[in-house]
């Protein structure tokens, strides 16, 4: 094996420098583009986030009294929205399976509204229950696909009648910003609210847009470019030699944390005309990241064994030729190892990421603490899509690593106590 260093980041903006350049040059755009789509059975509509044509939809819902049912992972921005809208006690959780990869026991109640999916680590959930779920309580079924299964579905299942996409930077189909609705053309009246308050918003101005896209150039050479994330490492290796606070792992946090390319409070906007023509212009440009995705997953599990998979990957599906969709390479462990984990990549300079996307809910409910566990469990590996055949092989050997030395140790300190439980 050649490699001994990874160099690849957690996260990966999938288009190339040329295209990254064509963004800015769509900041001279004045013409107004299209907004909206119609087809057959539904409409798709742009905005300037996905978060943005969330918080539209609930306002197109919202009534004092309105019922939501959710999954218990949403993205932050997702889960502050619907608390916002939602009086807490009206918000009921739809648990997951044991593996996070299916859903739970449906809730029984007096009556819901709306349902909230948010499908997580690129694949989707089988929403099939939902449909004696929704002709019982009439609720419209709204998803949060950005982190879903293949786009060539325009709804991961004929229950939905929402699907919510972003084009944000390190989103598939990416347009450095932006995202799309698809609503079912039956909701005629939600479509009419979301495009007349979407078009009546303050726009986006171009020099905003040119300083978001500025703020784009470093990410994108420490996501993108293997060369310069290469010298990036090195330099912080040497300089730890002489300040042992210096770390990939502080740096790639405290990186994240200032620019998480999206702000939490400013996303009500109508999109600028040149963000309008990127959207245009990328609509369709996920096939060829889907097949990146997919490939690159696929020849990275192949290094892992069947229990290595159930611990690591326990929501792995192996479901057709789709592996994993997102260019997070997303990996799940207790959540007293993830601290281990951090320092442990760390020490060997590869970067690597706790749960920097999605939250629990502020509220308890039955399966708050299993959900917390799992939250805090997940953490990002450098993103699969960027990565060599050699590197794949590296990371894959460190993990190995760290199994045998934290977490085979940790799974049989706990087996005597589970026989006593078992046997008492
Ligand atoms: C799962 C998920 N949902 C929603 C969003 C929000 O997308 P946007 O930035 O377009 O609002 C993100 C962004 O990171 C996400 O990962």
């Amino acid at each position: 094996m050649k490699s001994n260093i990874v160099k690849v980041a957690p996260d990966y903006l999938a288009l190339s420098s040329h295209e990254f350049i064509h963004h800015y040059a769509n900041l001279f755009e004045t013409k107004e583009f299209q907004h909206c789509f119609r087809y057959q059975n539904y409409m798709k509509l742009l905005g300037y986030s996905c978060r943005c044509l969330l918080e539209l939809c609930m306002q197109f819902y919202a009534k004092p009294d309105l019922v939501v049912a959710t999954t218990p992972l949403n993205h932050t921005s997702f889960r502050n929205i619907i608390e916002k809208n939602v009086k807490l006690q009206n918000i009921h959780i739809i648990p997951f399976n044991r593996h996070y990869n299916a859903l739970g026991d449906l809730p029984v109640l007096e009556k819901c509204d709306l349902v909230i999916i948010t499908h997580l680590f690129g694949q989707d959930l089988d929403l099939e229950s939902l449909i004696e779920f929704k002709k019982k309580y009439n609720c419209v079924i709204l998803e949060d696909r950005v982190q879903g299964g293949s786009f060539d579905l325009k709804f991961s299942h004929d229950v939905v009648d929402i699907a919510l996409y972003s084009m944000a930077m390190d989103k598939r189909p990416i347009a450095l910003g932006g995202g799309f609705v698809h609503i079912k053309n039956k909701h005629r009246d939600c479509i009419r609210a979301v495009e007349r308050t979407m078009l009546a918003l303050p726009q986006e101005k171009p020099r905003d847009r040119l300083r978001d896209l500025i703020k784009k150039i470093p990410t994108y050479l420490l996501y993108n470019s293997r060369t310069f994330l290469f010298y990036f490492v090195n330099v912080v290796r040497l300089l730890q030699r002489y300040n042992k606070n210096i770390s990939v792992l502080k740096i790639t946090q405290s990186y994240r944390k200032s620019n998480p390319g999206f702000g939490h409070f400013d996303y009500m906007l109508k999109p600028s005309p040149g963000l309008f023509k990127s959207m245009n212009e990328n609509l369709y440009n996920h096939r060829k990241m889907e097949r990146i995705y997919t490939t690159q997953y696929k020849k990275f599990i192949k290094y892992f064994s069947p229990p290595l998979m159930a611990y690591f990957f326990p929501w792995y599906k192996n479901k057709g030729k789709k592996g994993a969709l997102t260019p997070y390479n997303t990996i799940y462990m207790d959540e007293n190892l993830v601290q281990p984990f951090l320092e442990f990549f760390n020490r060997h300079h590869i970067s690597v990421i706790a749960n920097p996307t999605y939250k629990i809910f502020n509220f308890t409910y039955d399966s708050l603490d299993k959900d917390q566990k799992f939250n805090n469990g997940i953490v990002y590996l450098p993103s699969h899509a960027n990565m060599s055949e050699e590197e794949m092989e590296y990371l894959s050997l460190r993990i190995r690593q760290f199994y045998r030395k934290y977490v085979l140790p940790s799974k049989q300190k706990l087996e005597p106590e589970l026989n006593i439980l078992l046997r008492s």
